[in-house]
């Protein structure tokens, strides 16, 4: 993933961004080693801010889309309180062996449901509502993950979908990925049921407030 912004500044950016546990400093680091897909890690500034999200939002039950190892799964999900829940959908075993190694060691390991399987189908059975979601899984089904999406979040809460800029390719599509995230940000941008911004962080996150009705 190439950020928007240049290495420099994205550099200082993380150095003046608040430290994430030191737990998760090891996690980033085996990812690293045992991962040929590091750069899918969130990381320290997108991952506190996903927190800061989801604790103004009062989060008390979160869904991601995309776990992975499970680096922003573990930063959302201390932003619940003690009984809060973080729903999250992978569908690769190995990145969920490390993810579930690490979940394991963490304070929020009773909040945090694992569900194997396409995230499609999983998003079917799943019951809301949820305050917050998270989706970072493949960018080809991110059109089809809106409406679930939507569906499962309360009045007010919030989705922020991750990767819609592209690494810059996003204005002008040429891959089914690319065309897939212009599709979902061009859906939301016409989508009266909600309030939207998307900002230029990392590589690029669209926030979409569900309103009440
Ligand atoms: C960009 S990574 C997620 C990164 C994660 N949020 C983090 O901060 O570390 C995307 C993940 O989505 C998973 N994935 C891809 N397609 C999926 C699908 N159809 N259903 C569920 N997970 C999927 C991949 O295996 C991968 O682990």
């Amino acid at each position: 993933m190439d950020t928007l912004v240049g290495e420099p500044l994205e550099r200082y950016a993380l150095a003046h961004t608040q430290a994430p546990p030191e737990l998760l400093e090891r996690l980033e680091v085996e990812t690293l080693e045992a991962t040929d897909a590091s750069q899918m890690l969130t990381g320290r500034t997108e991952g506190q801010f996903l927190r800061l999200l989801a604790t103004l939002v009062g989060a008390r039950r979160i869904l991601e889309v995309g776990m992975f190892t499970g680096y922003s799964a573990l930063m959302m999900a201390d932003a619940l309180p003690a009984d809060g829940e973080l729903h999250t959908c992978e569908v690769d075993n190995d990145y969920a062996a490390i993810a579930r190694r690490y979940i394991e060691q963490s304070p929020h390991r009773d909040k945090i449901h694992i569900h194997m399987g396409p995230a499609l189908e999983t998003l079917e059975g799943l019951l809301g509502p949820f305050d917050f979601a998270f989706v970072d899984a493949d960018k080809g089904n991110y059109p089809n993950y809106y409406e679930p999406v939507l569906g499962l979040l309360r009045p007010g809460g919030l989705v922020a979908f991750d990767n819609v800029l592209w690494s810059g390719r996003i204005v002008d599509p040429q891959d089914d990925a690319a065309r897939a995230i212009h599709e979902l940000n061009e859906r939301v941008h016409r989508d009266p049921r909600v309030e939207h911004v998307l900002l230029t962080i990392r590589d690029g996150i669209l926030i979409a407030r569900k309103l009440p009705t």
